[in-house]
């Protein structure tokens, strides 16, 4: 048998271009939560790889175990066993302070529910993590500012949540998820309280931030439209992934926005 040279071996083929580092890595991952007498299986050795600039859905039943997986990735919890590794860290042998860290500084997230505080405007509910940083109010204020620009919120700085549409306060949420320039942006259901329409703005804007921006996107659905807007998706089972595959015919935002009907004012 004819021995490979280095560079004759073929590489192989993932949803994005060679070269690109790996940004998540995660190796028999497992999370059990514990409750009374019984224990909860919910992700049950996950192994996977995830470049920078990848736009990743995943998706799968209720309760297969993707918000867990999630809330991993967010390193808003720990696992039980197997490893997580963050851009070359291993994230289970942080510290509680360094994991609040990492979060604040490398990770951005965006929920179903926007979580917005409801008395406070546009522009200081982006400020908020940039608050907990501890930047000085002029400097916040500037980046503020042009994150609620990069979603399309400009004219819209001072209004409260209620003065604001769904898809509009989802789009302050993605902006306060951005404001510390995150390398990583997480979206547990972000259209899941939205129409038909504004679900497709939304993506819209992850489209254009992953590909403007090269930002790294991993998002949940239930939806199957939504998730092609993505370049692959992972299908969750049973705490197992089943299927990790790219998307085969992409959507792209602009153009489904084109064709569907403008909604009455
Ligand atoms: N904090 C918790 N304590 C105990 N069990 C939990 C906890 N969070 C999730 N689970 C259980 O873990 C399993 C996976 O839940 P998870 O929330 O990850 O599912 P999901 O895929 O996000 O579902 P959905 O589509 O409904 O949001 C479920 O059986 C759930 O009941
Ligand atoms: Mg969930």
């Amino acid at each position: 048998m004819k021995v490979l040279a280095e560079n004759e071996i073929r590489p192989v083929p993932t949803a994005i271009a060679e070269g690109t580092e790996t940004l998540i890595r995660v190796e028999a991952l497992h999370k059990f939560y514990e409750m009374g007498d019984t224990r909860v299986h919910a992700l049950r050795g996950i192994t996977l790889e995830i470049r920078a600039g990848e736009f990743v859905t995943i998706m799968g039943a209720s309760g297969s175990g993707k918000s867990t997986f999630m809330n991993l990735l967010g390193c808003l919890d720990k696992p039980s066993e197997g490893h997580y590794w963050l851009d070359g860290t291993d994230v289970a042998q942080l510290s509680r302070v360094e994991l609040a860290q990492i979060r604040n500084e490398r990770i951005g997230f965006v929920f179903q529910g926007f979580n917005l505080l409801s008395r406070t405007t546009a522009l200081e509910n982006v400020e908020l993590p940039l608050i907990y940083a501890g930047i000085g109010a002029k400097e916040r204020h500037r980046r503020s500012r042009e994150a609620l620009e990069r979603v399309g919120l400009g004219e819209r700085i001072d209004h409260v949540p209620s003065q604001l549409s769904g898809g509009q306060q989802q789009r302050v949420a993605i902006a306060r998820a951005l404001v510390n320039n995150p390398a990583l942006l997480l979206a547990d259901e972000p259209t899941g309280n939205l129409d038909s329409r504004t679900s497709v703005e939304i993506m819209q804007v992850f489209q254009t931030l992953n590909e403007t921006d090269n930002l790294t996107i991993i998002l949940v659905t239930h939806e199957p439209d939504i998730a092609d807007y993505a370049r692959r998706i992972i299908t969750f089972r049973d705490g197992h992934v089943t299927r990790d595959q790219p998307v085969a015919r992409r959507r792209v935002a602009r153009e489904v926005l084109e064709l569907m009907p403008q909604l009455e004012e």
